[in-house]
């Protein structure tokens, strides 16, 4: 086993810089990747829901749970079979459905054949449980020194399994977790090593939004397939033109929701909630219904609910962003056919996938207008001011993406952070890049120079920048002391190295 390689594109040495990639979509800063395999008729699969993971035991204040990595084979297009790397061996993995202030602790059993690293995205968590990308968790029966090679000093390294403890000390919120591996996040996560976690609260409990089957998980994620239905992906073996091709991120020509490729809901003419997670190693979405005067409404972001629904006749999500959001099918009469679109792309993934509106039903549901405490914080003024820019670049021998003009380097810190200090912190981009902290929410005070974006309400923990510009936002970490990530969340761009570490102290 080779890991001292940037995995997605091998030796980054043998890398070029290429034009941007816009070919594909003048929205997307990634290169399209076809399948090879027929791509199936649309809106024939129902929507699957991934399965609630069961605790193995609860105790007081901390429930445990267990997840084995492993490879499964699964029927994604029909009569084809593709390996999946997954969660339980799923795809997307279980999901984690947990109260706020509960702790989750999960043991996660590695019987795959690559090492791998568990980060919660979105989580409060300690610096021992977020997953940093050298605290491999190594296969069954393979030993330490496998993680150790030039150049990279190893992290925690460990065998077999490995105990994540997720204190939940949090508001309600859609979580996900997902693979975080140095070097191999985008291949590993690409293979199906991705799922949700929720955390529940009173303040959202009190609240009569839909709920049960009328709640809903939309993970989206963008993938390509070889004839014989195996993944596709690009890799090193492929060459140095294919390398330099797809640094720019790699999208795919279908579009899986829950694992399916453009399925189908059939739901009541009633109020749905949806939690919407974009998955997608690089693919941006612009979500919109095909039939008006339907609205999608916000009622939650990254980090919890709004203080009042907000309103979107199109939704930009972006790779690792999460949206709540509520779709009012009372308006439709039954039998109506409503497709949710990609207005980002056009031909097959302008389309995600299709609600049938079956019939009429009774719904005591409710959208309040005050949804929870939220209010922005206002900005206090003398603060810390950082800026981290996102570029192509080349630094020394690396030539990928750097942060600050330079590529990830676990050993260097290239910033101190107090905690309980709100500081400003200044994104800025050549290209698209959708730029993800771990630890804390943060806010956007303003995107070029003025007000916050449509999409960019409430505490979020990613935020998608546009080429050439400049975002801001207001961020406070609190309770941890350790190393933590800032990253580009595109994944091909994370893999080749646009990643810093920063310490909280
Ligand atoms: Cu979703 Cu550092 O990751
Ligand atoms: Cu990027």
């Amino acid at each position: 086993m080779k890991l001292s390689r940037r995995g997605f594109l091998g030796a980054a040495g043998a890398l070029t810089l290429t034009s941007c990639g816009l070919d594909a979509s003048p929205g997307q800063t990634a290169e399209l990747l076809t399948s090879e395999a027929p791509l199936p008729e649309a809106f024939k699969v129902p929507l699957p829901i991934p399965p609630v993971k069961k605790p193995l035991r609860t105790a007081a204040g901390v429930d445990y749970y267990r997840v084995v990595q492993q490879k499964a084979s699964l029927e994604i297009l029909p009569g084809l079979k593709t390996e999946i790397l997954g969660y339980d061996g799923l795809l997307p993995g279980p999901t984690f459905d947990v109260r706020s202030g509960r702790a989750t602790v999960v043991e996660q059993v590695n019987q795959l054949d690559v090492p791998t690293v568990v980060h919660l995205h979105g989580g409060h968590t300690p610096a021992a449980s977020d997953g940093w990308p050298l605290d491999l968790l190594m296969p069954n029966g393979e030993h330490h020194e496998h993680a150790g090679h030039s150049g990279m000093t190893g992290g925690d390294v460990k065998s077999g399994s490995r105990t994540y403890t997720y204190p939940n000390q949090q508001r309600a919120a859609a979580l996900w977790y997902h693979d975080h591996r140095m070097d191999y996040t985008a291949p590993q996560v690409y293979r199906g090593l991705f799922g949700l976690h929720l955390i529940r609260d009173a303040e959202e409990d009190a609240l009569s939004l839909p709920a049960g089957d009328r709640e809903v998980p939309l993970i989206l994620a963008d993938r390509a397939f070889a004839a014989d239905g195996s993944f596709r992906y690009p890799a090193a073996d492929d060459g140095p033109g294919v390398t330099a091709k797809y640094m720019e991120g790699v999208i795919g020509d279908v579009i899986l929701v829950n694992g399916a490729p453009w399925p189908v809901l059939e739901v009541d003419a009633a109020r749905y909630r949806f939690r919407i997670l974009n998955a997608s190693n690089a693919r941006r979405y612009e979500l919109a219904l095909d039939k008006g005067p339907a609205r999608l409404t916000q009622i939650g972001s990254d980090g919890g609910l709004l203080g009042a629904p907000l309103e979107h006749k199109t939704l930009v999500v972006a790779p690792a962003e999460r949206f709540d959001v509520v779709i009012d099918f009372t308006q439709y009469e039954p039998g109506t056919e409503v497709t949710l679109l990609n207005k980002l792309d056009s031909g097959r993934t302008g389309q995600v996938m299709r609600f049938k509106v079956a019939r009429k039903a009774p719904d005591d549901s409710f959208i309040p207008a005050r949804l929870s405490a939220y209010a922005a914080v206002p900005e206090p003024s003398g603060l810390v001011h950082r800026q981290w820019r996102f570029r192509r670049g080349n630094a020394g021998t690396h030539q990928g993406w750097t942060i600050n003009g330079r590529p990830f380097d676990p050993e260097n810190m290239q910033a101190t952070v107090k905690l309980d200090q709100y500081e400003v912190w200044s994104f800025v981009t050549d290209v698209h890049h959708p730029v993800h902290v771990h630890l804390a929410p943060f806010q956007v005070l303003r995107r070029g120079g003025g007000k916050p974006g449509p999409y960019d309400a409430g505490w979020k923990d990613t935020v998608d920048i546009r080429p050439a510009e400049v975002v801001e936002v207001l961020v406070r970490f609190t309770a941890h002391r350790g190393k933590y990530l800032i990253h580009c969340h595109n994944l091909e761009h994370e893999d080749m190295a646009m990643m810093a570490a920063f310490a909280t102290v």
